[in-house]
């Protein structure tokens, strides 16, 4: 508790719970965490991976680095500090999909260790399956999507994750993903299989 929120009285028992909301779409919900440098793959694989999950009946809700930073942290840049808060509420707001029964698609550059524990933290351990894309940064460098490793080299791009500021791999991902072997379809199936068991409703 901080002093902001000493006079804020949070209503959570009489809210509509995460089981019901499972239970009404028939699913488990969980976070499904991509960590990886930028033009890994990370959105593609979540698309492709989507996708399979609406075939099967799962309600999805993918979320992306350049959509929310051009929406709810919009007001956000790259600095390490920045990067904690941006990571912070996208973790809050992982947490609301997650109550509301829906499978959570991150793909989130999340460059260090201390960064994805916070959001493993607010998230809840057990709700959290960490995926690695683990794309070298000279095949991401090569292919440069967006131009912006051409920027970053050209210094026109500041504190550019994999140039000028640290990418720490995880330590113990769940899962990982190597899209310089694999095919988009692959790796989106390496995910599906992991998850399917975990996000499968007990017959009942
Ligand atoms: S994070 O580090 O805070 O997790 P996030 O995933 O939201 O990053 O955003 C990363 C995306 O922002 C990249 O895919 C890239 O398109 C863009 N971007 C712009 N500037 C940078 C930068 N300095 N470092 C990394 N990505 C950047």
């Amino acid at each position: 508790m901080n002093e902001k929120s000493d006079h804020i009285h949070p209503v959570f028992d009489s809210i509509l719970g995460r089981n019901d909301k499972e239970e009404l779409l028939n699913q488990n919900s969980k976070v499904i965490w991509m960590t990886g440098l930028s033009g890994s793959g990370k959105t593609t694989i979540a698309i492709a991976l989507e996708q399979k999950l609406r075939e099967k009946g799962f309600l999805t809700q993918v979320l992306d680095g350049d959509n929310v930073r051009t929406g709810i942290n919009n007001n956000l840049g790259f600095s390490e500090e920045d990067r904690t808060e941006n990571i912070r509420r996208i973790a809050e707001v992982s947490k609301l999909f997650l109550n509301c029964g829906i499978i959570t698609i991150n793909c989130f550059v999340s460059p260090t260790i201390a960064i994805r524990t916070s959001a493993k933290h607010i998230i809840g351990e057990d709700n959290f399956i960490e995926v690695f894309v683990n794309t070298p940064i000279e095949i991401c460098e090569k292919r440069d999507v967006k131009g912006l490793y051409k920027k970053a080299r050209a210094g026109e791009i500041k504190d550019f994750t994999g140039i000028d500021a640290p990418f720490e791999a995880p330590t113990n991902p769940a899962i990982v993903v190597k899209t310089d072997e694999m095919a988009i379809e692959e790796s989106a199936n390496q995910i599906l299989e992991y998850i399917l068991p975990l996000i499968t409703a007990a017959k009942k």
